[in-house]
């Protein structure tokens, strides 16, 4: 197998999503806390205030970390844990857990991944307009200072901002996430800008002043088309959706990193926008494209359309292979996916999420037996390992999730975890997958091996 000798082998989570202890201990409220107070946006009008408890049980959960063998963790800070008014006074319990949870990662080999912000946006900054805000960047500087210097000395890897897709797109387009809005286009084009010069300042910040030298990346995702065919004109066809406006608008993967990692809004953002289209200055694109050392990306399933809007028959037809959140297990894309990423965007790729939601509970024999996890996974890997093959620069992978959490809108019933949780009692089982994972990375994939020939 392809998978170098220091492949970055881990798993991720989020802080909302986990944490739970929303009052306590001095941490403020975000727009999911108070958001989610609404009736029937989130599933059984679920929210995250005690999640999986894992503010109390960091020190199990680190436990069960290791037991999956993995050798990084991607996680989250919740903002307002830190700061409880997004700015001004800091509260040191809350930065204190993050301190804590990294001691307690390291001690027991596993490095950290910090992401900044993973959409728990403060709500007392909502208030004052949140991302529309001219001061957002700087608000967000100083968010990341206040952690960078306090965790800095420890942790090398860092992620500024996870999916800002969904913060605009499914914020304040679709509304189906906190705040649950349906904003303007030109205030979605005025909070992506804004989203991007704060993580310009944050990438400044943490070049400029982590105390060991930093790895900087930052984490979207978006629509990947695959081609229908092998044909050339079927993967050209796939790469320019892959890179267009026009199907995906504030979802659109050049949408949120041409800026970044070139310099420039797309110009198709021009013609899609009109009138509405910013017109940003030099010294804004200057501050948000400075270079990254990694490319961070979210991939789980293909958007493939052909041109009159209609799915390929190959991917989805009646009883398609799907997970609980009804997404097709389509493994491929991940293939064309890294290929495209890295095709325009020259930046070595790490895969920050992938995962399936199953249909997991603790069996008779005391097992959460998951062998569509295990191939899953092993789906994927193999269709990065045929990137790799190629190449492309993947430089590690992090499954979603860990453990068992509250998954947005959808509430506890999606499972992605590799560790059960049973709410009811805060108990965890380390799923089969998990166990199979400790294998996985023990043989750094080569168990894989005998199904290579299969996505030649
Ligand atoms: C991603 C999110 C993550 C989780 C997974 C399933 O879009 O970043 O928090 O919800 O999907």
């Amino acid at each position: 197998m392809e998978f170098t000798s220091d492949f970055m082998w881990g798993c991720a989570s989020a802080a909302y999503q986990i944490e739970g202890a929303y009052n306590e201990d001095g941490r403020g409220m975000s727009i999911w806390d108070i958001h989610s107070l609404n009736k029937d946006v989130v599933a059984y009008n679920e929210n995250g205030n005690v999640a999986c408890d894992h503010y109390h049980r960091y020190k199990e959960d680190v436990q069960l970390f290791k037991q999956l063998g993995i050798k990084y963790y991607r996680f989250s800070i919740s903002w307002t844990r830190v700061l409880p008014n997004g700015i001004g006074e800091v509260n040191e319990k809350g930065l204190q857990f993050y301190i804590d949870l990294v001691d307690e990662l390291l001690s027991n080999g596993i490095e950290p991944i910090v992401t900044l912000h993973h959409w728990d946006y403060p709500y007392e900054l909502y208030k004052l307009g949140g991302w529309m805000n001219p001061a957002s960047p700087e608000w967000f500087e100083y968010y990341t200072k206040i952690i960078v210097d306090a965790l800095s000395d420890k942790v090398k890897y860092w992620i500024t901002i996870n999916e800002p897709q969904c913060i605009v797109g499914c914020g304040y387009y679709t509304g189906t996430h906190a705040p649950f809005v349906h904003a303007s286009i030109i205030d979605m084009i005025t909070m992506s800008h804004n989203i991007l010069l704060s993580h310009g300042r944050a990438v400044k910040y943490i070049r400029e002043n982590a105390k060991i030298s930093p790895q900087i990346g930052y984490a979207p995702t978006g629509p990947s088309f695959v081609p229908e065919d092998d044909s050339e004109e079927a993967i050209e066809e796939a790469r320019l959706k892959t890179m267009s406006m026009k199907n995906s608008g504030f979802f659109a993967i050049t949408w949120w990193s041409d800026p970044i990692f070139l310099g420039k809004y797309p110009d198709d953002a021009y013609e899609l926008f009109g009138e509405a289209m910013i017109k940003p200055s030099e010294e804004d694109m200057k501050l948000i494209s400075q270079p990254l050392d990694f490319y961070a990306v979210n991939i789980y399933y293909s958007s493939s359309i052909r041109g009159d809007g209609s799915t390929y028959e190959t991917n989805s037809f009646q009883g398609a292979p799907k997970s609980t959140m009804n997404w097709r297990v389509d493994e491929i894309v991940m293939y064309w996916s890294c290929k495209f990423l890295y095709e325009r965007y020259k930046t070595p790729i790490l895969i920050s999420e992938n995962g399936i939601a199953n249909i997991d509970w603790v069996g008779l024999n005391g097992k959460v037996e998951d062998p569509q996890r295990i191939d899953y996974i092993s789906r994927y890997l193999l269709c990065i390992n045929k990137a790799m093959e190629e190449g492309i620069p993947v430089i590690g992978y992090m499954y979603w999730s860990a453990i068992d959490n509250f998954e947005w809108a959808c509430g506890y019933d999606k499972r992605f975890g590799m560790i059960y949780v049973d709410y009811q009692t805060q108990k965890r089982t380390i799923k089969e997958s998990g166990h199979w994972y400790k294998q996985l990375i023990e043989s750094n994939g080569e168990v894989l091996e005998q199904y290579k020939m299969l996505y030649k």
